[in-house]
């Protein structure tokens, strides 16, 4: 099977093996399948956050469950429940034409329901982690269905238990073992905008609204987003490609001193966030290419495929971005998508 429309960097590789799974039956039947049970496994959502390299020898498991409800509406907050295989932006979507805010400021953030825990999506000051509930997964190594509630699911900054490998002190370690079945998410009362991103806050100051709706945000997000995002339907990416560094106060200091416009960002733990996307910028990346894969125009921390790029074209010029990263800044930039 292909697996070129299965991946948003539309590059071209195969699967020996492709099962769409709708429930969780449809998963037993492959564990339980003679031929392909002992066979080692790969879950596929939506494919945003993927580079393939290669054919995959693992049987893809392509997550299509579907479902968008809401499991209870209580005084302080609505619960509502995704399939995994719901199409994330959509369920935004949905979620505000039930009148409920609360995911708006996560709109048109590519991919799947169920792919969005793994990496803890977020986007201008909120991360699915704020707004989560519990999740139900199976165990691709056991067939047992579990429930996973915030804090098990160890989230971090683009994090999860579920990029983790097994053996970490006090984490379930479920990296390559675990199928997310829904995701519920809780949406608090009554509703407060996050509005301190400051492309949110030149928003709200141009349209010169006081107190803005839920799809008031949304309309806001999926403007900025559109203004310098690539769409994947149109040029194949995968969102941001390396993670946004953090570094000590001391470190950013001495960056500072050579380089006055760096942007920077205090955390509350004391160190400093850098925007990855600055720091590629000032090497002169912004447009570069190396073969079909190259570095989108309008924000440095996309790459984006050209038309037919591999996924080698992909991983070379991110090694490249690196190098040149860490000789002028002495940063090392972590890859926020996985290779495949
Ligand atoms: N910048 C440049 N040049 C560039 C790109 C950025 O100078 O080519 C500067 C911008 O001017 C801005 C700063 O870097 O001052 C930050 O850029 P931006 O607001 O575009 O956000 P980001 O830090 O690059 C992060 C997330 C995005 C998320 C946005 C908005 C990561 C790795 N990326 O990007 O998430 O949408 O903030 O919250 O944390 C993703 O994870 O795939 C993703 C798109």
């Amino acid at each position: 099977a292909s697996l070129q429309p299965h991946n948003t960097f539309g590059i071209v590789a195969k699967a020996r093996t492709l099962v769409r799974v709708k429930d969780e039956e449809d998963v037993q039947q492959v564990l339980e399948h003679a031929q392909l049970g002992g066979e080692p496994k790969f879950v596929l959502g939506g494919g945003s956050n993927i580079v393939l390299t290669g054919d995959v020898k693992a049987v893809v498991l392509k997550v299509e469950v579907p479902g968008k409800r809401i499991l209870e509406d209580g005084p302080r907050a609505t619960i509502v429940e995704f399939g995994a295989g719901e199409n994330w932006h959509d369920a935004v979507t949905w979620t505000l034409d039930q009148g409920l805010g609360g995911l708006e400021n996560l709109a048109l953030i590519p991919g799947t329901v169920g792919a969005s825990p793994v990496q803890n999506i977020g986007a201008y000051g909120v991360e699915l982690q704020d707004r989560f509930e519990s999740l139900d997964a199976i165990d691709l190594a056991t067939g047992k269905l579990f429930t996973l509630d915030a804090s098990q699911c160890a989230f971090g900054y683009r994090d999860s238990v579920f990029k983790h490998p097994p053996g970490r002190e006090g984490d379930l370690g479920l990296a390559g073992r675990a199928l997310i079945l829904r995701v519920r998410m809780r949406l608090a009362k009554p509703w407060k905008p996050v509005l301190g991103y400051v492309d949110l806050q030149r928003k709200v100051h141009e349209s010169g609204v006081d107190h803005p709706t839920p799809r008031q945000v949304y309309d806001w997000v999926c403007a900025i987003r559109s203004a310098k995002l690539p769409d994947p339907k149109v040029i194949g990416n995968a969102g941001s490609f390396f993670k946004n560094p953090t570094v000590t106060p001391e470190q950013c200091q001495d960056i500072i001193a050579r380089d006055p416009g760096i942007v920077h960002y205090p955390m509350p733990d004391g160190s400093i966030k850098l925007a990855a996307g600055w720091l590629i910028d000032a090497c002169g990346w912004k447009g570069k290419s190396v073969g079909q894969a190259g570095v989108y125009e309008k924000q440095a921390l996309v790459l984006v495929n050209r038309g037919g790029a591999t996924g080698g074209e992909v991983v070379t010029l991110a090694r490249a971005i690196q190098t040149s990263v860490y000789e002028r800044f002495g940063i090392r930039l972590e890859p926020e998508p996985v290779v495949v």
